[in-house]
């Protein structure tokens, strides 16, 4: 089985973003793909926040941007006040829904387990999952990097089997993110070989899972990471609010 040859850049706006905003940047989005000298050739899509997706998925209508989700609920349906379902998120046109970032793992106490049973639940309603995995500064320091992004990651394989194949996974060291440091590509390209290595033993199609790195990636450092073997794309913050800087990445990613 042959490397997935498309890269995929993933915009998480986080909680960003007003109607006007988002319209404002989604136009401009466009109108810079829509140019003629612009040469796509990536995969692309948009995670705003839940309350705006039926409003973004009206202005990508038509367009080569697929619309995305920051997270979705661990349960199917029922007295779960504030959740949002993944058949919800279906309904909206969601093809990719972001699940166990560090933020969620963090601020609301996600555990490996709730991600996995997450991941389950988007893959039974036809949404690609976006693992996030990643180890803060401390496990870093502490020589723990490998020993965290594999456990974060097996509790995935663990639950989904042979599914896994369907996933995509996002390496996001949790010191890169936001903070303007990001991981030199040999770091990012050390741990992606070793997520790769880990998926090949869980499944014969682990070549076509796509690695993303996520953490400060911007229009500068995009292609110097997205060149590594194992970088098979980006999920991109700070940068992703700006049309011109997420443009600029998804051109390095050609
Ligand atoms: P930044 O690109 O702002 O560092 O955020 C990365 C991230 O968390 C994407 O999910």
């Amino acid at each position: 089985m042959s490397r997935n040859p498309r890269k995929l850049v993933a915009g998480n706006w986080k909680m960003n973003g007003s109607l006007a905003a988002n319209q404002a940047l989604v136009q401009d989005l466009l109108a810079g793909i829509g140019q003629p000298e612009f040469d796509m050739t990536c995969d692309v899509a948009v995670c705003p926040p839940a309350p705006y997706l039926a409003q973004v998925r009206q202005l990508l209508a038509g367009s080569a941007i697929d619309l995305g989700a920051q997270d979705l609920s661990q349960h199917e349906s029922g007295a779960f006040t504030g959740d949002v379902s993944a058949a919800m998120l279906k309904d909206f046109g969601v093809r990719y829904a972001i699940v166990g970032h560090s933020e969620r793992r963090q601020h609301q106490g996600e555990t490996d387990v709730h991600v996995a049973i997450k991941v389950k639940r988007a893959l039974a309603a036809g949404i690609t999952p976006i693992v996030c995995v990643g180890e803060t500064l401390r496990e870093r320091e502490e020589g723990m990097t490998e020993f965290i992004v594999k456990r974060q990651m097996s509790a995935v394989i663990h639950l989904n089997g042979h599914c896994i194949s369907e996933i995509v996974v996002a390496y996001e060291p949790v010191w890169a993110i936001g903070t303007g440091r990001t991981a030199t590509p040999e770091q990012a390209q050390s741990v992606h070989a070793v997520l790769r290595a880990q998926l090949k033993a869980a499944t014969e199609h682990a070549e076509r899972v796509r690695i993303l790195y996520g953490g400060s990636m911007n229009a500068a450092n995009a292609a110097e990471l997205l060149a590594q073997p194992d970088i098979d794309g980006g999920l991109i913050g700070g940068a992703a609010l700006k049309a011109p800087d997420f443009l600029k990445i998804l051109a390095a990613s050609a």
